[in-house]
């Protein structure tokens, strides 16, 4: 910690009791109780003292409208141990430690407890908040273990399409998330590299030898999918009008799995090709995706013999009709009869079901995970429930290795159908993304004189305004709901979009800009106003609210937080000045403060979430 942290730290001594350092890196951090989880503990300590033998009770502490705090759990305890309930909570109340953290409680109705804090709680928890560079105050979680998840994973020689970008923007964030909270996050981009449709490609280039590959560099990700494009519609023509090239590519196949050299070669050049394409998308959603993090479908071939070994031993899965099945009770077609999942095909062929399976092994056995996170299309759903009963059963997963797949709806279009062009054909995603940036570049333009903006400041905040609506469109609601795709609406300054929350970010590094000498300082000895009461409440649960969205998957969680943040931002402004002559230094320092504090969380909570935050916009 810098000399500066600890004395910020040391004027805190209310909070010095309870803070637990802790090292990350080679940096000493505190990690910060929230003011809830500090009352929530000293409720939970009256109440046993009150009332003994109610052993541990839960005091069901809430956010409230008639003070900061509710406890709402007096009343079932109370009637369940044949109590009076108001008696009891009046118990509670006096067996409270005296302190510094609550201003006022009052016994209320028939038996909750309202609590407003003090002033100076308030205050004293941000400033050790302030105090800890950019954890913020965050703990990292006690029970940390490694993570690996399968996300942003396109098929090769294709083009990516919108819900490639979900699993990509959910993946990531939910990657961001889950480590700064603590977990070990293993990536895999499980990309579609393999099948029998390279048959037909490696085919065609073997008979037209050069066809694939481009003019310029790694850079240049659309000459990339055009070539692939080219050599795909080629060979499609082929394979469809010519029965003797159609067999030649089914000969091709059992090359390629019989791992010929030659083979090989020319499929390494369809994947090759493909990860400059995939690149530059990756480039364009301002994501890193790291080359050893790609493992392919292919990269479990030399597993699949054995995984269908042991799941054949084992009992797991059993012959039908010459194929490998596993079957469950309740996954039945139509006619009633079980669906099995095929792990190996009646001509010996593997499929999808048998990759998924030896990755779940790789990943619990070499990769030591405790727990698999798959972001998925929800339409795969049925294939994932199935594979993850089978690994179960195989004793892959167990109650200490678990999978889940984080599945999210489809895109619609503004007719509320699935996301397509006007023609019917599925969107590319370089399309939509530079649509995006576009928009967003005149928004940006319009403002740009007034503050002040240099052209290539004007492009480069467009790029992260318009990707930063997208990602947000995208994160904002819940996952497995369908969204719809409205560029219009993404790109608004108003309401619940990225653009609102970049401003209102860059709005406080405007106003940080203008205070001149007068510096944030906590003054915990100032009352505070009602608005910046809400926005410290608020400012308070950052942890809470990550430790939850890490614990459900649940990044639209973290949206909404911040998009709240905004909101008692704006508040703020209305109610209270923070530079102008009439407040005394101290409240101008103590409002710098704040907004500061508001900067830097939704700065950090925006970067979870792969959005930039421009400072001057
Ligand atoms: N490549 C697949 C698709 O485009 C997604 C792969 C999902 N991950 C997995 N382990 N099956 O639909």
């Amino acid at each position: 910690m810098s000399t500066g942290a600890k004395n910020a730290l040391h004027r805190v001594g209310y909070w010095e009791r309870s803070l637990i350092p802790y090292r990350n890196g080679s940096r000493l951090m505190a990690s910060v109780p929230s003011l809830a989880s500090t009352l929530q503990q000293q409720l939970a300590d009256a109440l046993t003292a009150a009332l003994p033998e109610a052993g541990t009770a839960d005091p069901l502490l809430r956010r409230s409208d008639r003070a900061d705090f509710q406890a709402n759990g007096i009343l079932a305890l109370a009637k369940k141990l044949k109590g009076n309930p108001r008696e009891l909570a009046g118990k509670v109340t006096d067996a409270l430690p005296a302190g510094q953290l609550i201003k006022d409680i009052e016994v209320s109705g028939p038996g909750f407890l309202n609590i407003t804090l003090t002033d100076r709680a308030i205050t004293e928890t941000l400033a050790a908040r302030a105090a800890d560079g950019d954890r913020l105050g965050v703990p990292v979680a006690a029970d940390a273990g490694t993570t690996v998840i399968d996300y942003a994973q396109p098929n090769v020689a294709k083009e990516m399409h919108v819900g490639h970008l979900r699993s990509a923007v959910i993946g990531d964030a939910m990657v961001q998330i889950l480590e700064f909270t603590g977990e070990t996050v293993v990536r895999r981009h499980h990309i579609g590299d393999w099948g029998t449709q390279f048959g037909m490609l490696i085919q065609y280039l073997f008979e037209h030898p050069g066809e694939l590959g481009h003019e310029g560099g790694e850079a240049d990700g659309e000459a990339a999918m055009s070539s692939l494009n080219r050599v795909y519609k080629a060979s499609r023509v082929l394979f469809d009008s010519d029965e003797e090239f159609k067999a030649r590519a089914r000969d091709r196949v059992v090359a390629l799995q019989a791992g010929d050299p030659e083979t090989l070669a020319l499929w390494q050049g369809f994947v090759d090709e493909s990860k400059i394409y995939f690149y530059s998308v990756f480039d364009k959603l301002d994501m890193e995706i790291h080359d050893p993090d790609i493992v392919g479908e292919s990269g479990y071939n030399d597993m699949l013999e054995e995984t269908c070994r042991i799941l054949e031993e084992t009992g797991v899965a059993v012959r039908s009709e010459g194929a490998l099945c596993v079957f469950f009770d309740d996954v039945k077609g139509p006619d009633g009869n079980q669906v099995p999942l095929i792990v190996k095909k009646t001509n010996g062929g593997y499929g999808y079901a048998a990759t998924d399976l030896s990755a779940i092994r790789d990943r619990v056995q070499n990769l030591k995970a405790d727990t698999l996170l798959y972001v998925v299309d929800a339409r795969q759903s049925l294939h994932f429930k199935m594979v993850f009963e089978t690994a179960r059963r195989a004793g892959w997963l167990n109650d200490d290795v678990t999978a889940h797949q984080l599945a999210f709806g489809t895109v619609l279009g503004k007719d509320g159908k699935p996301f397509k062009t006007r023609e019917g054909v599925t969107v590319r995603l370089e399309d939509l993304l530079d649509e995006a940036v576009e928009r967003a570049t005149a928004v940006v333009r319009e403002k740009a004189e007034k503050v002040g903006l240099t052209e290539d400041e004007i492009v480069e905040n467009g790029r992260y305004v318009g990707v930063g609506a997208v990602k947000y469109a995208d994160l904002s609601t819940s996952a497995v709901r369908d969204y719809k795709f409205d560029l219009d609406q993404m790109v608004s300054l108003n309401g619940d979009t990225s653009v609102y929350l970049q401003y209102a970010y860059a709005r406080i590094r405007s106003i940080l800009r203008k205070a001149g000498e007068a510096r944030p300082v906590a003054h915990p000895e100032l009352e505070l106003a009602p608005a910046e009461r809400a926005l410290g409440l608020h400012l308070d649960q950052f942890g809470a609210v990550l430790a939850e969205v890490a614990e459900g998957y649940e990044p639209h969680k973290l949206a909404a937080y911040l998009y709240q943040l905004a909101s008692h931002l704006t508040t703020f402004y209305d109610q209270c000045q923070v530079l102008s002559d009439d407040n005394p230094a101290a409240v101008v320092e103590n409002r710098l403060f704040l907004v500061e504090l508001t900067a830097r969380t939704l700065h950090q909570g925006m970067r979870l979430l792969g959005i930039r935050t421009p400072e001057r916009l």
